[in-house]
């Protein structure tokens, strides 16, 4: 018998059976009145724990259109928008900005470190801006951005809409709209959802729904607020068809978090974290993500000197566990392995050991044992 594959890669990440059952029932149609209201359900629910005090979207897409949605719904071409970005992912938005034409400036940090809320506010008080974009957790280098106290920056500046990337950090890291100042918060399904890819969440807060209102057209016909706000009103109504077996998953995944209680996912995802750098450290690899910004959902492991990627991934696979390679100029030099969503200590104990197989396996003298030893006594401390 061969052994399980375990997804740790960042997004997708495993799916509970539960939710999995919410994928295979027997669609129904979307005016079913029993889908009609869990659909309503879901869309509360969404506004209601992330305190968003306008409107709670979700449209069958990826985390990449939820991007495009949060820009084209509170600029126009030839506004002024500051891209602040740590990655590869923050990196992105500076694509859409040329495609859709804004006037754009970048505040980046070398990866695995953040740009301090002190740079974005001498940025600010130099020039006016349409919006500020912020991605939370880049997945590209497992750096966390201190988007709670760039909100405190951020509300200084009411003419401003700040938006913030949560595709990897969402359900994950805390984040609230409220306490954090956001005006608009976007994710996806696949990661600390634990859902599988294909659904796109956005909240957009009172001021990103009135600066909507004050925009001329919006030429994008799927990504406008004004198509689908009517449907997030009331479920009952049509624009496209609602992918509906992914929004019974995607309310099962809300129901699992508000069971959990969000303080005690975000506690969960610290700790789990935690053990797995402390396994990752012992095992000879260094975390690239400085440890004054390190986020819970991933991390992103620095090869040791004379353990090669592809060998390594490809042995681990054989071991039953897939994780990510490195993006951009960590290509070939680090993994990125995923530990959000409903992941829980038994996966991570079994990707511990996965990993020190390999390491055995590639490496002359290796040693098994540090690695799950760190991982207990981290846990059980
Ligand atoms: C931070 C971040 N933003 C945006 C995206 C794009 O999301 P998607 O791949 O679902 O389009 C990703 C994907 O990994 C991401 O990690």
């Amino acid at each position: 018998m061969k052994n399980r594959k375990l997804l740790m890669i960042p997004g997708p990440t495993p799916v509970l059976r539960s939710i999995q059952d919410e994928m295979g029932r027997e669609t129904v149609a979307f005016g079913d009145s029993e889908f009609v209201a869990d659909f309503q359900q879901l869309v509360n629910d969404l506004k209601e724990l992330w305190s968003c005090d306008g409107m709670a979207f979700v449209v069958a897409a990826s985390g990449t259109f939820a991007m495009e949605m949060a820009l084209v719904n509170n600029l126009k071409r030839g506004d002024a928008l500051l891209i602040v970005s740590n990655g590869f992912f923050g990196d992105r938005f500076i694509e859409i900005a040329k495609k859709k034409g804004y006037v754009y400036d970048v505040l980046s940090a070398p990866w695995g470190q953040v740009v301090s809320p002190e740079q974005i506010a001498k940025q600010l008080k130099n020039k006016k801006y349409d919006a500020v974009t912020v991605t939370h957790v880049d997945t590209s280098t497992g750096a966390v951005a201190p988007v709670h106290d760039i909100g405190q920056v951020m509300k200084d500046y009411p003419e401003t809409i700040y938006i913030v990337d949560g595709v990897c950090s969402v359900a994950g890291e805390p984040v609230d709209m409220k306490k954090d100042h956001i005006d608009v918060l976007f994710s996806g399904s696949q990661k600390a959802f634990g859902v599988a890819p294909g659904l796109a969440l956005l909240w957009a807060g009172k001021k990103s729904l009135e600066r909507r209102d004050m925009l001329p057209e919006v030429i994008e016909y799927y990504a406008d607020y004004k198509k689908w706000a009517p449907i997030m009103d009331d479920t009952k109504k049509y624009f496209a068809t609602p992918a509906v077996n992914m929004t019974w998953a995607m309310k099962k995944s809300v129901d699992i978090i508000k069971e959990e209680g969000l303080e005690n996912r975000y506690a969960r995802h610290r700790k789990n974290a935690g053990a797995m750098r402390a396994a990752l450290e012992a095992m000879g690899f260094t975390i690239l993500a400085d440890p004054s910004c390190r986020a819970v959902t991933l991390s992103n492991p620095l090869y040791p000197e004379g353990v090669e990627d592809l060998a390594f991934r490809t042995e681990l696979e054989k071991q039953g566990v897939q994780v990510a390679g490195g993006l951009g100029e960590y290509a070939g030099k680090m993994f990125r392995i995923g530990h959000m969503g409903n992941v829980d200590e038994h996966e991570l104990a079994a990707t511990v050991c996965a990993m020190e197989k390999t390491l055995k396996k590639l490496v002359p003298g290796y040693e098994v044992g540090k690695g799950i030893t760190a991982f207990l006594k981290y846990l059980c401390s």
